[in-house]
């Protein structure tokens, strides 16, 4: 798929305000820090379309991007920041679960994965969430320029084991570098699929 055009639209913490649901829409999660603002700016091809920081804890609402006229990219707050207060733990729970509850044209969610660890036990709560909701989820792998081929399957193996302990298939796995920016066209020809057979 190209990337003709792709603009910011709306930027919120709450489900009413998000754009009305009658395009296909893909969403971003993962932990804080774990490279979902950097993933999307090079897919889309856009330095500074979602904004990045070092410092996790960066994105702290839903935000909306339009694509190509056609289907909404959205860039969720990370989940599992320690550095923030129990309250707004909880309101970023309240708004992330409402949003997976109400979005009926999200077509499929992307959790983002840091190549770098260990399965980590908030991934696999908040992937075993999702899958309790029924919602479609892929992998991602991230950062993946910071480790030799073979570490990447070992980490490769090692997620995948894990989630097998609690599901009969696999999602699709995606390996990605912002950076490198590597994994793009698997990931655009993926979405461009769902939209296809979605039709
Ligand atoms: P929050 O919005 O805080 O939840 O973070 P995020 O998941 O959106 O992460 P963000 O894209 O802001 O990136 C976090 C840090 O990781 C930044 O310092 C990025 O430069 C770095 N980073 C992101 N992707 C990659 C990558 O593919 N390779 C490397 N080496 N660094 C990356
Ligand atoms: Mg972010």
């Amino acid at each position: 798929m190209e990337i003709k055009s792709a603009e910011f639209i709306i930027s919120n913490t709450e489900i009413e305000k998000c754009p009305a649901p009658n395009k296909p829409e893909f969403a971003f999660i993962g932990r804080s820090n774990v490279g979902k603002s950097s993933l999307i700016n090079m897919i889309t091809g856009r330095k500074e379309l979602a904004k990045i920081s070092s410092t996790p804890g960066k994105t702290q609402t839903i935000n909306h991007f339009l694509i190509n006229q056609a289907w909404y990219l959205v860039d969720l707050p990370g989940y599992g920041y320690a550095s923030v207060s129990k309250s707004i733990k909880q309101n970023w729970v309240t708004m992330i679960d409402s949003y997976f509850a109400g979005r009926e044209n999200l077509y499929c969610t992307f959790v983002l994965i840091d190549s770098r660890l260990d399965p980590q036990a908030n991934d696999i709560e908040f992937i075993k969430r999702l899958g309790s909701h029924g919602i479609p989820i892929a992998l991602v792998l991230t950062k993946t320029d910071k480790l030799k081929q073979s570490e990447l399957g070992k980490s490769k193996n090692k997620i995948e084991k894990r989630l097998l302990e609690d599901w009969a298939e696999l999602p699709p796995l995606f390996i990605t570098s912002a950076e490198k920016k590597s994994g793009r066209n698997s990931l655009l020809d993926f979405i461009d699929n769902a939209i296809i057979s979605n039709r």
